[in-house]
């Protein structure tokens, strides 16, 4: 019998001002671009024979939608960086939960050195972990990350 090739799609969301990134708040996150956190995942994507759709958006709904189609899209894994939503997202949460694919969550800055709101994440009880405080880098361990799980799986 022929066999399934697993997916090796991967789906990236950026939420909330991730596109100012480079101007906004630099001593925070750093002089980074979104373009060129996107240029370094993508580079290390096909070292690793992954395809990438990443996305950015401000609004929650948008960010739900893409995940509750992520498994029809043949996504087999999520890299996210809900941005302000970590701290508030009920809806994000319960997508990631009812979506089953595995998600793993980071952020540019460590945000428990942070302010105490930001301290929370409501992501990271359904995700496989959290990556914080690297920036660019959280986002390139957190691709290694998901290799690892894939692999295992
Ligand atoms: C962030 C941390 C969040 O608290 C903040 O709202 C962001 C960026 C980070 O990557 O460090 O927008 O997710």
């Amino acid at each position: 019998m022929k066999q399934k090739t697993k997916s090796r799609k991967i789906l990236v969301i950026h939420g909330p001002n991730l596109s100012l990134l480079g101007k906004r708040e630099p001593h925070i996150y750093g002089r980074v671009t979104l373009n060129q956190i996107n240029r370094a995942l993508r580079k290390l994507a096909k070292e690793k024979g992954f395809k990438l759709k990443i996305a950015q958006s401000n609004y929650e709904g948008k960010i739900v939608d893409l995940i509750a189609k992520a498994k029809k899209d043949k996504f087999c894994a999520l890299l996210i960086n809900p941005a302000a939503y970590t701290h508030t997202s009920v809806a994000i949460r319960d997508a990631i939960s009812a979506s089953g694919i595995p998600t793993v969550e980071v952020h540019l800055s460590n945000i428990y050195t942070r302010e105490d709101f930001r301290q929370r994440s409501l992501i990271s009880p359904v995700a496989k972990g959290q990556i914080c405080g690297f920036g660019l880098k959280s986002y390139l361990l957190g691709l290694e990350a998901i290799e690892d799980i894939l692999n295992k799986s």
